[in-house]
């Protein structure tokens, strides 16, 4: 889907104060776990983020929300450090993730957990050693304190028993609980999940929700949950960004912007067909 550019009353302004939030970040009391601070990426001529501010708070679950190729995946990104801003900085728990050196990275690397759309799993590997895999990669733990972890992390998103299966024989929606299971095995600081409800019917997608929640309730930590689905962000956000051609167009606490004036952000959290987003 595509947008329209917005709507300018004055022509020579670059934008409308009320359309993209002006990147002051609110103080919530506490240092956030994750801010954007005025970062810009750009793939050839594709200006993909535009001065992007936004900040995740710390033991919350947030969500990132905005239409399909807003940039959403490159965020993630940007957060463990695999692309880095043209511009502008990504600080992750204070430290700068761009500056960092490759072995400073590999360390940070460890307090993420992070779930790919597809659940990422390895193909010629049974779900048990897929699980297992961040711990013997990156642990010196013996296999019997890594066979207890793992069997924890399974049983909790419910595959407890199917370890011996291959991911090929394997539902979405298992497929996805598998890759859950796996991001938890290091105790993640910040839990990263990029799209988990693409490609699940309704109820299942309804579960997963009530997953994420039960775990991050029991785990704590920065959750970070990116959707285009309006439903999951009703059910399991407690803090809403939303994402449009590049910047924060509001972001708060998720009654709030559930509550919000804002033409582009009441159009996108209702499904309404009205409004700033249009189909071309
Ligand atoms: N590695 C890349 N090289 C070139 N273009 C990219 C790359 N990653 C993302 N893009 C482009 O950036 C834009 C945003 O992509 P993405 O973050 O995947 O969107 P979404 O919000 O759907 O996750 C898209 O136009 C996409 O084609
Ligand atoms: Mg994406």
């Amino acid at each position: 889907m595509a947008v329209h550019e917005p709507q300018r009353s004055s022509p020579g302004s670059e934008e409308q104060e009320f359309e993209f939030h002006t990147g002051e970040i609110r103080a919530s009391g506490e240092p956030d776990a994750i801010e954007f601070v005025d970062v810009h990426k750009s793939f050839g001529r594709n200006h993909v983020l535009r001065g992007l501010n936004m900040s995740l708070p710390e033991n919350k679950i947030s969500m990132i929300l905005g239409p399909s190729g807003t940039g959403k995946s490159v965020c993630i990104k940007h957060i463990v450090g695999l692309l880095y801003p043209d511009s502008g900085d990504v600080i992750v728990h204070g430290e700068s993730i761009p500056s960092l050196r490759d072995a400073e990275l590999f360390e940070t690397r460890k307090k993420f957990g992070v779930l790919f759309q597809d659940g990422a799993l390895f193909g010629s590997m049974n779900l048990w050693d897929n699980v297992a895999f961040p711990l013997r990669q990156h642990t010196e733990k013996g296999e019997d304190e890594i066979g207890e972890i793992v069997n924890r992390r399974m049983r909790e998103v419910g595959l407890g028993g199917e370890g011996a299966k291959m991911p090929n024989e394997l539902s979405g929606g298992m497929r996805k609980r598998a890759g859950f299971a796996r991001s938890l095995v290091l105790d993640p600081e910040i839990v990263l999940f990029d799209e988990p409800d693409s490609g699940l019917d309704p109820v299942r997608t309804a579960l997963l929700c009530e997953l994420i929640k039960e775990i991050h309730a029991e785990n704590g930590g920065c959750y970070v949950v990116i959707t285009h689905d309006i439903m999951s962000a009703r059910r399991v956000a407690e803090h809403i960004s939303v994402l449009w051609k590049g910047k924060i167009v509001e972001s708060g606490p998720a009654e709030e912007l559930f509550a919000s004036e804002n033409p582009f952000v009441r159009q996108f959290l209702s499904g309404e067909s009205a409004g700033p987003l249009g189909m071309e």
